[in-house]
């Protein structure tokens, strides 16, 4: 940035903070500029840039609990909670003195080590559908070799999966749903060949008819779904379109796949798997299993499971995977989630939120609608009731950012878009939720 544009920016911010009590951002915004030299957008993943709210993002110096500070000293009442792994509160106490320990024994060894197996036998423990498990780096990783593992498991090579589900960033899954029933695939983003996801077939969440349309049409290998959809904003499932969805992929020989990676150990202890009752073949995860480290990781079926090198032919590695720092977060974090009371808790304070934000937002005449699940919540601004992503595309999004930038001068962090999920923590207290709805009140007042 030039000199005087850089001079005048920082007049500006002034100014407003000065007009809002101190909120000062000087430090973000030099941060930002820099970054935005460095690397694309000046970030490394692309929603933290805030493009869809606008302005420029806060740069995060530390987080510890309920809350994040940036490097401008400002406090925030963190919803993102590092997009979903956080859920008993940042930088856990525990987990860091277990990390800590971990660390003197050495961070990656690249050879097997007990505890793979510790949290192994706690996700299958926990997830009905998972007998054994491959742990990865990431969500994405994980959803790729799910993917390769469904086909080579059933020897076909279409997948459907649902307009506005979001599996991570492999080819095969940037599809394009258009606004019809059942789409042919079309690549998202240039760079991703067509051939590519050409056997990715897409259905609208919530219809079970657009779902055995597919199905009666094409060989298809699995359906991919998140059980509750947190990346096209908040859409809870009907209990019957996951019974439904069981029921038809039996029929049709494919496989039932649920991507966990964002629902699992979130809104239940065993995933959505367990809070609705249906059982998938093969479930992804991540976030919450590496409690805050890069993990991701598919399990399912044994006999479906053993089709993953070594014990079987499909191909899937990892330098990194179950690192012994990844595993021992993951595990500190579990163990905490198990403790009794932990998810009504969540459920009992994400309630709260919810129905403050909702209240506040009538009060003073918005159209706003949303819900939870216990630690994962998410409104639009419309009038809803919103059931897939068309529905949610009918969200005021002009209305959401300057709510969203208003909510963050009064140290609310909330996701930089309308089509995302917020979580909450065990760390968050009530008086927490309590000083958010206040300033949700107040800026609907003046919205
Ligand atoms: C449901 C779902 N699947 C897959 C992914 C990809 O995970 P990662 O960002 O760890 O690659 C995400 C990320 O938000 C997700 O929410």
């Amino acid at each position: 940035m030039a000199a005087a544009t850089k001079r005048q920016s920082r007049t500006q911010r002034k100014a407003r903070g000065g007009a809002r009590g101190g909120f000062e951002t000087l430090k973000s915004e030099e941060i930002f500029t820099e970054a935005k030299d460095l690397m694309p957008g000046g970030v490394s993943s692309p929603v933290r840039a805030f493009k869809s709210v606008g302005g420029n993002p806060v740069v995060f110096d530390r987080v510890k609990g309920a809350y994040a500070w940036d490097v401008d000293g400002n406090q925030y009442v963190d919803y993102v909670g590092t997009w979903g792994p956080a859920i008993i509160g940042h930088a856990d106490d525990k987990v860091l003195k277990a990390l800590s320990t971990q660390m003197e024994k050495g961070t990656s060894f690249g050879a097997p080590c007990a505890l793979e197996n510790e949290l192994a036998k706690m996700v299958i423990d926990a997830v009905p559908s998972v007998e054994m498990v491959r742990f990865t780096n990431s969500g994405t990783e994980a959803c790729m070799g799910m993917l390769r593992l469904v086909r080579a498991f059933t020897k076909r090579d279409v997948v459907v999966k649902f307009e506005g589900c979001y599996h991570g960033h492999g080819d095969a899954f940037l599809v394009q749903a258009g606004s019809g029933v059942a789409t042919l695939g079309l690549p998202d983003s240039p760079g991703v060949p067509k051939g590519a996801t050409t056997s990715t077939l897409c259905a609208e969440y919530n219809n079970l008819e657009s779902v055995e349309e597919l199905l009666k049409n094409n060989e298809v290998a699995a359906v991919i779904l998140e059980p509750v959809v947190g990346n096209s904003g908040f859409i809870p499932p009907t209990k019957e379109f996951l019974v439904g969805l069981r029921e038809l992929t039996t029929k049709y020989g494919a496989l039932l796949v649920f991507d966990e990676v964002m629902t699992g150990f979130r809104i239940a202890y065993g995933g959505a798997q367990e809070h609705f009752g249906v059982t998938p073949d093969v479930t992804t995860m991540g976030k919450v299993i590496g409690g805050g480290l890069p993990v991701g990781a598919y399990g399912g079926r044994k006999d479906i499971m053993e089709m993953v090198a070594p014990a079987g032919p499909m191909y899937q590695a990892g330098t990194l995977s179950g690192n012994p720092l990844a595993m021992t977060a993951g595990i500190e974090t579990l163990k905490r989630l198990k403790e009794p009371g932990s998810y009504e808790y969540l459920d009992k304070i994400t309630g709260k939120l919810i129905n403050g934000i909702l209240d506040a937002a009538k009060e003073h005449g918005h159209q706003v609608c949303g819900g939870h699940i216990s630690g994962m919540f998410g409104f639009f601004f419309c009038e809803g009731p919103v059931t897939c992503f068309a529905d949610a595309t009918k969200s005021d999004t002009e209305k959401f950012a300057k709510w969203h930038r208003m909510m963050l001068q009064k140290g609310i962090y909330l996701a930089p878009s309308q089509y995302e999920a917020g979580f909450t923590s065990l760390a968050h207290t009530e008086e927490d939720i309590d000083r958010t709805i206040a300033a949700a009140k107040e800026v609907f007042a003046a919205l």
